[in-house]
């Protein structure tokens, strides 16, 4: 029996952070082994909001292959390629745009937050209307079956599928399957803040921080306001430095638990064991991403190959789809 398709992007809009890792990479990694997974750079998808800014966009491209390599994305497993390397994206989004209803752009619950919410940009462009058919276009254009994706993309996997549905009733093909989202229960991660670990409030933590920048971001955690002197009994569920216990200290959280709730444990020897649980799991990540990135032509060329892999599949279906509309000759 032939794998299941698995397919997921990411914009190259700046450095992984742990928020991104455990919400997404660390479930790639795992998928790699039982799909034929496609995971791609979607730099065709941040002009749909950074046309007007293009001048860190290579720069982030090769340092998202990076941390796609360093969190254990292996090209000899998946096919891993960048979005603009394969133009037969562009061929089956624009035939895709001439069929896809405005009405269905428009009412789009992401277009409707991101236009009422993104004042400091003008995003009221074709392109950006049309961000859902080329997220479309990526996902039919492999066959992919499982699309795994945060729920905030629900919505464009909704719209993937009636596209295809609707692709295949007006020219009597049956090319597109209707891709599933994948939805896996992920580690959550706070910010350093303790609010939801994101890029515009300035609280994450990046796979590209060096060891000593993650340990004094470890170090400024907020902890439970209640505790002022160390033997004040503590509220873990408050803290963010339990919040992210929780995830990397598993086998002693409810040790840690306890202590704080005793008030037998202080919270600067509480943030040391994250400290070095932390270190764990990130030094070796980054001490590869930094591998890596030495070898910069060495990346290139994963790039290169991946997409020169994901064009052959590309190709194949791009033929498939301008025969079922009897476009050319
Ligand atoms: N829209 C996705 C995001 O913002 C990125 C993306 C582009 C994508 N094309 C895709 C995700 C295809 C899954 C499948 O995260
Ligand atoms: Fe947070 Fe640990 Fe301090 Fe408790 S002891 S408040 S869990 S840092």
């Amino acid at each position: 029996m032939s794998k299941k398709i698995v397919l997921s992007g990411s914009r190259p809009t700046g450095n992984i952070h742990l928020g991104n890792y455990f919400g997404a990479l660390e479930n790639w990694v795992r998928l790699q082994d039982d799909y034929n997974c496609y995971f791609f750079i979607a730099d065709w998808h941040a002009l749909t909001t950074g046309y007007d800014d293009t001048k860190d966009l290579y720069k982030n491209t090769v340092s998202l292959m990076a941390d796609f390599l360093a969190s254990g994305l292996d090209p000899n497993k998946a096919t891993l390629f960048l979005q603009s390397l394969v133009s037969p994206h562009a061929e089956l989004y624009l035939l895709l745009g001439m069929n896809t209803p405005l009405s269905w752009l428009e009412r789009c619950p992401t277009y409707k937050d991101m236009m009422a919410n993104m004042t400091e940009k003008d995003i009221a462009t074709y392109g950006f209307l049309g961000y859902p058919v080329l997220q479309a276009a990526d996902i039919l254009m492999y066959k992919a079956d499982y699309v795994p994706v945060g729920e905030d993309q629900i919505p464009h996997l909704e719209m993937t599928r009636e596209i295809a549905r609707r692709f295949n009733y007006l020219y009597e093909s049956a090319i597109f399957p209707e891709p599933q989202p994948l939805l896996t229960k992920s580690k959550v991660l706070p910010g350093t803040d303790g609010r939801k670990m994101s890029k515009s409030y300035g609280n994450t933590i990046a796979l590209a921080d060096t060891p000593d920048e993650v340990s004094q971001k470890v170090m400024s955690m907020i902890t439970d306001p209640a505790r002022i002197r160390k033997d004040d009994p503590g509220h873990p569920e408050v803290c963010t430095v339990f919040a992210f216990h929780k995830v990397f200290s598993e086998d002693e959280v409810s040790d840690i638990e306890e202590q704080c709730r005793k008030g037998t444990i202080g919270c600067v020897a509480c943030k040391r064991k994250l400290q070095a649980r932390m270190a764990r799991f990130h030094t070796p990540i980054y001490e590869k991403r930094q591998k890596l990135l030495e070898d910069e032509s060495g990346l290139l060329d994963i790039i290169r190959d991946g997409s020169r892999k994901a064009s052959e599949a590309a190709e194949r279906t791009i033929e498939e789809v301008r025969k079922a509309v009897r476009i050319g000759i």
